[in-house]
């Protein structure tokens, strides 16, 4: 069969559009993460947009709940089966054990030509690397150690902003009067441990909190600062409400949001949370520094890794996604939304985010005066291992009334030297 001019031409165009897809840097780039929340949410959609924007087509990998806990589990799987995806959002020390079996992607070229070192800050580098070599890249961070005010319920029930136990307490007691809920908590593991952990850094103080959490140093860890850390989580028992256990942050957050609670304890994602449903800082809510822990700065910081491509164009998606994280627009329209700071400082905070301001003052004060710490219940001190036996025993404390704080404080202890062998 001869071939016409214009079925010569299609036959041509068809072999250049198909040496194009092949040779072309656009492909699909499936990321990992768990921000599924309203707040979560609108931040993944400046990263999906901004991976658009570079010609790649973004393919979702959301799996939400238990602050990443199920979306670690599903990455294992993965992994283990040969198809991890191209991007992961993994935190910590956990971004060590991945380098050190060998799944990660060396990102040096991309931290040398972006100039990582002079924009993240010193503390918060050593994260990133393994051997000397960056493996993740940061792009923000959280603070832990919040109090969240419903100023509404504060106003109706005549109650003062906490600042230490005695003032928290008080306007739990005035709160629950007046018919709110003292303290939304979600009744899941890690969200109770959220509260732990600033209880823990509040009474211990952050150089011992670190000695606990980050060096597991036995004296620390049995010592009475910890038995009175579980004695004030045991009084909180009676200012949260019944229907709590299993249910996520966010929705222990809208508690807040539509005035039947009066405060939360949770990193400042919640912020996102306020944000989304359109509520503004000082007139709906607003943030304090959690009891005792003004000057201490309990730190969270998101990150992607990238596991070996198989491709050089993979490796091309991976190179463009890495160097965008670190773009000021990217920083300051993803963190406006996710409620973090920029993980660089020189990017403005958006204006009249009073709570993004104090975050980023105490951010500085905490790392001139040693007082940053790693947060345990996000992963940041240590491996999910530790992390998920510590959990274990601050939930099973936390419901189980006829367990004592010494007690508790000793399973603790044992639980992390177990955890640890
Ligand atoms: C993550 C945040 C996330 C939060 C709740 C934290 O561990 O660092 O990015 O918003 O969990 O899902």
């Amino acid at each position: 069969m001869r071939m016409t001019h214009k079925s010569l031409s299609q036959w041509l165009i068809g072999i250049v559009l198909a040496a194009y897809s092949v040779a072309s840097p656009a492909s699909d780039v499936e990321v990992l993460h768990w921000w599924t929340s309203a707040g979560e949410a609108k931040a993944a959609s400046v990263l999906r947009k901004g991976i658009e924007q570079q010609g790649h087509q973004w393919q979702d990998f959301a799996v939400g709940g238990r602050a990443g806990i199920s979306a670690m589990n599903t990455l294992r799987i993965r992994a283990i089966s040969g198809n991890p995806p191209l991007a992961a959002q993994i935190k910590g020390p956990e971004i060590t054990e991945w380098a050190r079996l060998g799944f990660l992607r060396n990102l040096d070229d991309i931290a040398e030509a972006e100039h990582w070192e002079e924009k993240i800050p010193a503390p918060l580098r050593d994260v990133m690397q393994y051997q000397g070599s960056y493996v993740a890249a940061p792009i923000n961070i959280h603070r832990v150690n919040w109090l969240w005010v419903n100023l509404r319920a504060f106003e109706a029930a005549n109650a003062d902003i906490p600042t230490d136990f005695a003032s928290f307490f008080a306007a739990a007691d005035k709160l629950q009067q007046a018919g709110y809920t003292p303290l939304a908590l979600g009744g899941e593991p890690w969200q109770v441990a959220t509260l732990f952990d600033s209880l823990a850094l509040s009474v211990l103080g952050p150089q011992d909190y670190q000695r606990a959490f980050l060096d597991f140093d036995r004296k620390a860890l049995l010592s009475d600062d910890v038995v009175k850390a579980f004695t004030l989580l045991a009084r909180m028992r009676q200012y949260v409400d019944d229907s709590g256990q299993g249910r996520n942050w966010s929705d222990t957050t809208r508690l807040l949001i539509d005035n039947q609670a009066g405060m939360q304890v949770m990193g400042d994602w919640a912020k996102g949370e306020f944000f989304a449903a359109n509520q503004q800082e000082g007139k709906a809510f607003t943030c304090v520094a959690f009891p005792g822990t003004k000057n201490a700065f309990s730190y969270n910081v998101d990150s992607f890794v990238f596991f070996k491509p198989n491709s050089q164009s993979e490796r091309q998606s991976q190179t463009d996604i890495a160097s965008y994280l670190l773009t000021p627009q990217f920083q300051r329209d993803f963190n406006r939304y996710k409620g973090s700071l920029p993980i660089r400082f020189d990017v403005p905070l958006p204006k009249g985010d009073r709570c993004a301001q104090q975050s980023r003052d105490a951010f500085i004060y905490a790392q001139e005066n040693g007082t940053l710490s790693p947060s345990m219940s996000h992963g940041l001190s240590t491996t999910r291992y530790v992390q998920s036996a510590v959990f274990d025993v601050i939930n099973e404390f936390f419901y189980n009334p006829k367990q004592t704080p010494r007690e508790a404080t000793e399973a603790l202890y044992r639980a992390i030297l177990s955890a640890q062998a």
